[in-house]
């Protein structure tokens, strides 16, 4: 059976076995957040920290993603935040296709249907490519695209941040899109 919350589906998560991620993990990693949230995050796996913890977007990633939000007036407690899989890959390999589409099917998607936000951020090319279907962020990258009914705007990963300091702007620049979104939101 199908279940309608977010409390029951991260339970189901974290006894997940329908991909091989599953074996090497030590904790799987269900989204977090308030299921009232307009705002839907979503990066691409757990990494070290976040395996062992349980809980997305802890470790150095995390703190690059909360001080830009907080720079630009969106306070953690308010947005949603997950990842396309929800173990993380054997030494931080990307996720394959077939761990991609096992995952957003059984756990993102229901996760985006039932906190229902006005905006989903797409942090990474990964994520990019999971729910819009494109090749490269570059092609998405600081747009809000709609499809089927809902908004998606895209941005680089923390982790492109941290690897090259010099993007921290753009990032910045990025995530202030979710202001303009949310005005957007509320005119329609
Ligand atoms: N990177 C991600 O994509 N997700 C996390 O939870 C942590 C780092």
């Amino acid at each position: 059976m199908k279940t309608d919350t977010l409390e029951a589906l991260a339970v189901e998560v974290r006894s997940c076995h329908l991909c091989p991620l599953a074996k090497g993990r030590t904790n799987a990693v269900p989204g977090e957040g308030s299921g009232r949230s307009k705002i839907v995050l979503v990066g691409e796996a757990p990494g070290r920290e976040e395996d062992l913890s349980g809980r997305p977007f802890v470790g150095r990633g995390g703190r690059v993603l909360r001080s830009a939000l907080g720079s630009v007036g969106v306070a953690s407690a308010q947005v949603y935040i997950s990842n396309v899989v929800k173990c993380r890959p054997p030494k931080n390999r990307l996720p394959t296709r077939s761990e991609i589409d096992i995952c957003r099917g059984a756990y993102l998607s229901r996760e985006i249907e039932l906190v229902d936000p006005d905006l989903v951020v797409l942090l990474g090319r990964t994520a990019a490519r999971a729910l819009l279907g494109v090749d490269s962020l570059g092609s998405v990258r600081g747009k809000v695209v709609k499809m089927k009914g809902r908004r998606y705007l895209s941005a680089y990963h923390p982790a492109a941040v941290l690897r090259n300091p010099g993007l921290k702007g753009a990032f910045r620049r990025d995530l202030r899109k979710i202001r303009n979104a949310r005005a957007a939101s509320n005119q329609t």
